[in-house]
């Protein structure tokens, strides 16, 4: 079987190449193929891995434009294989990831301070069951338009684990978390659900925007596009969606 690579090497100014790779290796995942031609073709191959089981979230990749997990990935003739995007790429299929991990940082999306009364049904711990799977694998990232025009976007995975602390009902700083979401965040998301199918955990951060948008309306916070559009004006108290 032939797959493609897209190579990229940064010596002072990037040079991009596409160059095809003959492996025959029955039903191989995509990282056992990768791992075959570093091994036996060419070694100045680069990629990440690290689990080899759709744990560690260090393989994500793109095929054929799509994201995937390279180690869970089965391979098709012809496939094209590329870096994540929206990210720098150090070298092949190898991105840098700390720009957009920084996010969940501007988003606060950690546990703050616990209210120790409050006790957890099973019910409300099924709640954040799904964000807390995150493998921050940063396919959901990729996947996003909206870097085309906005590289401060806070970013799905940030807003989905933003979420998953605000819906907590340990959390003592709601306000604090909703209010570090309103700028470069859930108002800047376009809805399109680009994130969605790209998730290897079966996470939908685009719903979980939608909910912070919610609570953002509930708390008060209006999309400021829809201000703006009347003039600042209206408040009907609710989000904009
Ligand atoms: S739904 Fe929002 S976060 Fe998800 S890909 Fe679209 S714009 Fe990005
Ligand atoms: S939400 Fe899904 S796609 Fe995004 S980083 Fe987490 S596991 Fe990966
Ligand atoms: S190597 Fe860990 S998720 Fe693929």
């Amino acid at each position: 079987m032939k797959i493609e690579i897209k190579r990229y090497i940064d010596e002072g100014e990037v040079h991009e190449e596409r160059l095809g790779y003959e492996v025959d290796l029955e039903g191989a995942t995509l990282l056992e193929m990768l791992t075959e031609i570093k091994t036996k073709q060419d070694a100045t191959l680069s990629f990440a891995s690290g689990c080899r089981s759709s744990v560690c979230g260090s393989c994500a990749m793109r095929v054929n434009g799509k994201e995937v997990l390279a180690c869970a990935y089965k391979p098709q003739e012809g496939d094209v294989v590329e870096p994540l995007k929206n990210m720098p790429v150090i070298r092949d299929l190898v991105v840098d990831m700390q720009k957009a991990l920084d996010f969940t940082k501007v988003a606060k999306a950690w546990a703050g301070e616990s209210d120790a009364a409050v006790a957890l049904s099973e019910e409300d711990a099924a709640v954040n069951e799904l964000q807390s799977d995150c493998i921050l694998c940063g396919s959901c990232y990729s996947a996003c338009p909206v870097y085309e025009v906005n590289g401060e976007f806070i970013g799905p995975f940030a807003l989905t684990r933003s979420w998953r602390y605000v819906s907590d009902k340990r959390e003592s700083d709601v306000a604090g978390k909703i209010e570090a979401v309103q700028t470069n965040g859930i108002w800047d998301c376009t809805l399109c659900g680009e994130c969605v199918p790209v998730c290897p955990q079966g996470i939908a951060p685009k719903s979980d925007i939608d909910m912070l948008r919610n609570k953002s309306g509930i708390l008060g916070y209006m999309d400021p596009k829809f201000v703006g559009g009347f003039g600042g004006g209206l408040d009907f108290g609710a989000p904009s969606f």
